[in-house]
């Protein structure tokens, strides 16, 4: 018989070792740690230093996932990275397939920014719906401290740099009670990594373009109100789906982009603040890695127990937003 439920069975995490704070950080830029803590909550971040690879930080977080799920390496059958900030363009899910020895897995990267660990959650569980697949490793990892513009301190105090990761394995009994990913473009321009196109004429009449990408741009408060506004909204789906309510969830895990974001949206649903995970004060906003990482400490300090149900839910660049719901463990 074909097992199509779905559990997720463990998650790892992993950081790199440069640490900065506030106070460090209002030695760059004209801030200060009053002013970061007070209006985002973080206090320090972890940074990647020039050898750190991306793909080093996904594969710690992965062996710590796998080694919880207790899988072999050999029996996973899909990898996906969620990431904005790969080692190569191409991808570097490969390259981490072959690192964990995970030999029979397909890999591949996937990109929905700060949205990339529930929109991968979501993909990973589509093919485990469906009998594909039983073992899935989903990585969120990210490197934003290689695209912040360190003089701008209107986003050079936000972000951090990491990675988590989990492991989905089908099981009889489904898990995975409910999810809602939306995508709206048309405030694409509020945050943007983009293209910036040196044109180089390589012939006479043709000119194409060779250049590298812009550090992050953000309108802040345009992101700050879409996040507020719409992350209750796909919450509450996700709990329509599942047919359940908010007091049901036992735990809110939210991208960790701002600790008033957590509270906003929490108040918004009525959410009590003992239920709010965040763990965005060590690490500011890791990008897809921020879930994972912030589950992975809840869950490895013995706060979040088998049988717990956690809301996730993602949002960011695209823009794009996502829920989904789940009990955690086998
Ligand atoms: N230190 C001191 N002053 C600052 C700093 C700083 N680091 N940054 C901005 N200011 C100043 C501004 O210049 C402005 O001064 P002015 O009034 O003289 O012009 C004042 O502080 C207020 O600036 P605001 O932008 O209005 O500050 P706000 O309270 O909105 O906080 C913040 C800014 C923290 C960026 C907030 O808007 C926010 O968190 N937005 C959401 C960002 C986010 O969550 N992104 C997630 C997605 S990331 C992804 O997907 C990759």
């Amino acid at each position: 018989m074909i097992t199509t439920g779905i559990s997720i069975t463990g998650c790892g995490s992993a950081t790199p070792s440069v640490l900065l704070d506030n106070h460090g950080l209002s030695e760059r830029v004209e801030t200060s740690d009053e002013w970061i803590t007070s209006r985002t909550g973080i206090t320090q971040r972890r940074l990647a230093d020039p050898d750190t690879s991306l793909s080093q930080l996904a594969i710690a977080a992965a062996q710590n996932a796998i080694a919880m799920a207790a899988i072999d390496p050999a029996d996973i059958d899909l990898i996906i990275l969620a990431t904005s900030t790969a080692d190569d363009l191409f991808g570097s899910a490969s390259f981490i397939q072959y690192q964990l020895g995970a030999t029979k897995a397909v890999a591949f990267d996937m990109t929905a920014a700060c949205s990339g660990f529930v929109f991968g959650l979501v993909t990973a569980s589509q093919f485990i719906r469906t009998g594909v697949y039983q073992n899935v490793l989903l990585i969120g990892a990210d490197i934003l401290s290689r695209w912040v513009d360190w003089s701008d301190r209107r986003t050079c105090i936000l972000f951090g740099d990491g990675a988590g990761a989990v492991v989905l394995q089908a099981d009889e009994h489904d898990r995975l009670l409910g999810f809602e990913i939306r995508s709206d473009g048309r405030q694409n321009q509020s945050l943007n990594l983009s293209y910036r196109p040196e044109p180089q004429e390589i012939l006479t009449g043709i000119t194409i373009g060779q250049g590298t990408y812009n550090p992050i741009t953000m309108n802040g408060q345009e992101i700050y109100k879409f996040a507020v506004k719409k992350v209750p909204e796909v919450i509450e789906k996700a709990l329509f789906r599942a047919n359940l309510t908010v007091d049901q969830i036992d735990w809110l895990i939210l991208h960790q982009a701002n600790q008033r974001i957590l509270n906003a949206v929490a108040e918004r649903l009525n959410i009590p603040p003992k239920k709010v995970i965040s763990n965005l004060a060590k690490y500011g906003n890791t990008s897809a890695a921020s879930i994972p990482l912030a589950l992975d400490e809840a869950v490895r300090e013995g706060k979040i127990k088998p049988g717990d149900r956690i809301m996730i839910s993602g949002f960011g660049a695209g823009l794009t937003w996502g829920a989904a719901l789940f009990e955690w463990g086998r």
